[in-house]
């Protein structure tokens, strides 16, 4: 099936998310080490992101590094490290190109420092880039962010700026990460594990859920299209009866 000719432009997902798993395995799969899997797992975010913006999705957002990610051995975690910055330096050009916005959500202070620099680069020189944001989750963990958002809100209780029976969603979501974000559509896992690994808990609240066994490597375009495809046979009903959907 062609499904890029079957998808409907005017009801794109928004907001797609995406937990690129599977590098390791398929570097097992390959004879090789778990860093050829990252290194070709570079080719295929290049080919999601330039996907993602030529169909019309307004956001992207990658988990590419998770807080637990850290617990992995050094040799991996530095090689890693090291590929982001590579990669950013690579990839600034297919950003320009695309008209691709970059920005990152996470524990980004806990980042090696020239990470944190050529990210910096990257995000001032895409800023007013419009066709699409481009946003990598790097040391993100949703308990994190979590955390975090209580620890700022109590402290504007205390200092009496908010009063607590005025937090509500609004108070919550200005708090975290992906505050000028919208909430997630679409989140798509490669590898076949069917778990969200601490992936934006808040934010895919009524996201629709897609799990493919194509490790992350071998993820394509047509994937992609694939899971629009199947993400637009779905009925959204947030809570609501078919019924009063149609
Ligand atoms: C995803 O692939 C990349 C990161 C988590 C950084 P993995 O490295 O988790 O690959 P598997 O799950 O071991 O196959
Ligand atoms: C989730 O993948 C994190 C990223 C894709 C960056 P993991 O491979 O770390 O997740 P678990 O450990 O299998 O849950
Ligand atoms: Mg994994």
């Amino acid at each position: 099936m062609n499904f890029i000719e079957e998808i409907d432009t005017s009801k794109l997902p928004q907001h797609i998310a995406v937990i690129m798993d599977g590098n390791g395995r398929w570097a097992k799969g390959q004879g090789l080490m778990r860093v050829a899997g990252h290194k070709k797992g570079s080719k295929a975010v290049r080919e999601t992101v330039e996907a993602s913006a030529e169909l019309g999705i307004r956001y992207l957002t990658l988990y590419t590094f998770s807080t637990e990610n850290w617990n992995r051995p050094k040799i991996e975690v530095d090689t890693l490290m090291k590929l982001l910055v590579s990669s950013l330096k690579k990839e600034i050009k297919t950003l320009q190109d695309n008209d691709i916005a970059l920005r990152a959500i996470g524990n980004l202070s806990s980042l090696p420092a020239k990470a944190q620099r050529e990210l910096e680069e990257v995000i001032e020189k895409t800023r007013n880039n419009s066709r699409m944001t481009l946003t990598l989750a790097l040391s993100y963990g949703a308990r994190e962010e979590l955390i975090k958002s209580v620890k700022e809100i109590s402290l504007k209780v205390k200092k009496d700026l908010i009063s607590p029976h005025l937090i509500d969603d609004a108070v919550i979501k200005e708090h975290l990460y992906t505050h000028d974000l919208p909430d997630v559509d679409l989140l798509i896992r490669t590898s076949g594990e069917q778990r969200i690994s601490n992936f934006m808990l808040w934010q895919i609240a009524y996201a629709e859920l897609y799990f493919t066994p194509v490790l992350w490597p071998d993820f394509t375009k047509e994937h992609l299209y694939e899971a629009i495809y199947n993400y637009q046979k779905r009925e959204r009903r947030f809570g609501k009866t078919s019924e009063q959907i149609n």
